[in-house]
């Protein structure tokens, strides 16, 4: 079914205006709403512009008790406004037409959604500025992890952290929970004691003896970048306007790992343009971090499974920074827009990489993903609705739609781009495309007009493009011409030699990076000799490595051979890493390879180090209930 866009554009009159007030008074704002099939509000109505966040966290209850305070503006017509909620309870509603008097409101809770939650409904009257919601979090709130001290790397404190991206902001603050919605913040969080908060805001970089803090996010930003994060946390500064923050036994290691964070700020602002955030930390958290990284502005979120000790998993800290402009600056409009995000990202950031470390650097990587993007169409060969830049997730979890088809297809369709138009062209266009469409949201189909008429402006340019295939058709166009990487070639040499004569020459691996061994585990046949694992184990010590990267892959291989010496190590994987980008491959081949029994038996000890996330996709494959 295609999906309506509705493009609606209205004129806001600032609630607070009493008719008598000079008409140059009364603000206007011209925005467009897309329609959002993964939000209960009603923009065009009545939104949110500012945030003042009150909260309390109680680690013992695992609740966050809160009193979120709205600047609103709204149609003048408009008699509620609709918010997002997820298990909230909701205590009390105020409204203020001024700041002295708080009325108490009229609300109600709506019809519960499965994967939407609950819209909270306030009456409102055109006098309205400032609507105050009081709640408490669920202690299953889906956005939040609580870890005990025995689970964080201390060992002292507790810790608590956040990840709103795509619909969970809701689950800890009630919100109009949209991409296309911005507000700016500022917050009081009070904290145990001895723990440092930080926010995706302007952030302490020293503890507070009171556990109280202050937060300010001065630019407006979408809910989903709301982010939280507590616990025995220590700063250090990398650079002018970036650091990172770990807890105190990781914070060596990890301002070892990112060095060259400085160097990679200056390098993306080169390439499209100013850093709009001011500064640019990284917070490093414990390992069950679902994901890789999350693009919290200003504070980066990210796994301590990139600190390999050799700086080789940076690539991601580029990504993460990358967003800063595709994604943070420029905003898909709705979750069926995601590859705006993430597509534009990739390529940002193998574009950082290519100015730090080399066009043949960057082509290991662009390899690697040309690899993970034809798994990806194998997997989703039977729904092949999955498998177009441009999505339709109305009715399901946007979570679905999250796979390296926005990632993937989204860099090549982009390569292909600067491919056709040279790379001058395409630089200037992505530069202009950020500057001016900067903290607004973008469209799918705006960005095709866009590109129409500031790059592709010739029939045959257009037709070379092929932008129907790319976005709207399944797969990949077949024109597209797979990449290659001349470091590669020397992988597949020693590849060879081990399969043909049985040799391993580990002087030819020894300037490896991670990404050459991944390309080498990855060409491996599926099915090996008990003396062949035997062999690569000890020559290149797979079991024993302490990059997650080259653990995941080694372990497709330990299982589907049933490799008996790596499974203490896998065990200990599971059980520590909570990051579902390993975990759903790992379990899948467990499964995959009658190995269900076992996959469980170390799910129900890991299970409770998990977050949210990543128990909802692993329950679901495990037949977990
Ligand atoms: N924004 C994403 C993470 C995300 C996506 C969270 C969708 C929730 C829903 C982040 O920028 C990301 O893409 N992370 C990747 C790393 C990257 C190098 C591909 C990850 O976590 O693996
Ligand atoms: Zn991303």
């Amino acid at each position: 079914m295609n999906r309506i866009i509705i493009l609606l554009f209205c004129c806001f009159t600032l609630a607070a205006c009493s008719p008598k007030e000079d008409s140059k008074e009364v603000k206007k704002s011209n925005q467009n709403y897309t329609m959002d099939t993964h939000s209960f509000a009603k923009p065009t109505e009545s939104r949110i512009v500012h945030l003042d966040w009150e909260a309390e966290l109680d680690f013992d209850k695992k609740i966050i008790s809160g009193k979120a305070s709205y600047l609103i503006e709204s149609a003048k017509a408009a008699k509620e406004i609709v918010f997002d909620t997820r298990g909230l309870t909701i205590h009390k509603v105020s409204i203020q037409a001024n700041e002295s008097e708080e009325l108490p409101a009229e609300f109600k809770l709506g019809e519960p959604n499965p994967h939407l939650g609950v819209p909270l409904i306030v009456n409102i009257n055109r006098d309205v500025k400032k609507v105050n919601i009081y709640y408490t979090t669920s202690p299953d709130a889906a956005a939040l992890q609580w870890l005990s001290a025995e689970q964080t790397a201390g060992k002292k404190q507790a810790f608590l952290f956040t990840q709103s991206q795509a619909i969970l902001a809701r689950s800890w603050v009630p919100t109009q929970d949209s991409p296309g919605i911005r507000f700016t913040y500022k917050a009081e969080v009070k904290a145990p004691k001895d723990m440092m908060v930080l926010m995706s805001a302007e952030n302490p970089q020293e503890k507070s003896n009171t556990g109280i803090y202050k937060f300010e996010m001065k630019q407006a930003i979408p809910a989903y970048l709301l982010a939280l994060s507590a616990g025995d946390l220590e700063f250090k500064s990398l650079g002018a306007r970036s650091g990172v923050y770990a807890e105190p036994s990781m914070l060596e290691a990890s301002a070892y790992e990112f060095a060259e964070l400085e160097a990679m700020i200056d390098a993306a602002e080169a390439l499209y343009g100013p850093y709009a955030w001011e500064r640019y930390d990284l917070l490093v958290l414990p390992p069950s971090f679902p994901f890789g990284g999350m693009e919290n502005p200003r504070l980066t979120f990210a796994t301590p499974t990139i600190i390999a000790g050799d700086r080789s998993l940076t690539a991601l800290v580029a990504h993460e920074l990358a967003h800063s402009w595709s994604g943070n600056l420029v905003t898909n409009a709705t979750w069926d827009d995601f590859w705006l995000n993430e597509g534009f990202t990739v390529y940002f950031e193998r574009r950082i990489m290519e100015s730090l470390y080399g066009k043949e650097y960057a082509a290991m990587l662009e390899v690697l993903g040309y690899q993970d993007l034809q798994h990806t169409l194998e997997d989703l060969s039977s729904s092949p609705e999955d498998t177009k830049l441009k999505l339709s997730l109305e009715g399901r979890d946007p979570d679905d739609g999250m796979t390296d088809i926005a990632y993937e297809k989204g860099y090549f369709f982009l390569r292909n781009l600067e491919e056709i138009v040279g790379r001058d062209k395409f630089d200037s266009f992505l530069k202009e495309y950020f500057q001016s469409n900067a903290f607004d949201v973008m469209t799918t189909e705006e960005f095709v007009v866009y590109l129409n008429e500031k790059l592709l402006n010739d029939e045959a340019l257009q037709a070379q493009a092929d932008i129907d295939a790319w976005i709207y058709g399944p797969g990949l166009p077949e024109t597209n011409q797979s990449p290659r990487a001349s470091r590669f070639e020397k992988v597949e040499e020693m590849l060879s030699a081990f399969l043909n004569e049985g040799a391993l020459d580990t002087g030819m691996s020894a300037n490896w990076s991670t990404h050459e061994w991944l390309h080498f585990l990855r060409k491996l046949p599926r099915e090996l000799q008990p003396e062949q694992m035997k062999a690569l184990d000890e020559l290149c010590g797979f079991t024993s490595s302490g990059n997650s990267e080259i653990l995941a892959a080694w372990f497709q291989l330990s299982i589907r051979n049933s490799y008996a010496p790596a499974d203490a190590a896998l065990d200990s994987f599971l059980v520590n890493v909570g990051r579902r980008k390993f975990l759903r491959p790992t379990y899948k081949a467990l499964k995959e390879n009658g190995k269900l029994e076992m996959a469980r038996e170390i799910y129900a000890r890991a299970r409770p180090n998990y977050h949210s996330v990543s128990t909802n996709s692993m329950d679901e494959l495990l037949g977990w209930n």
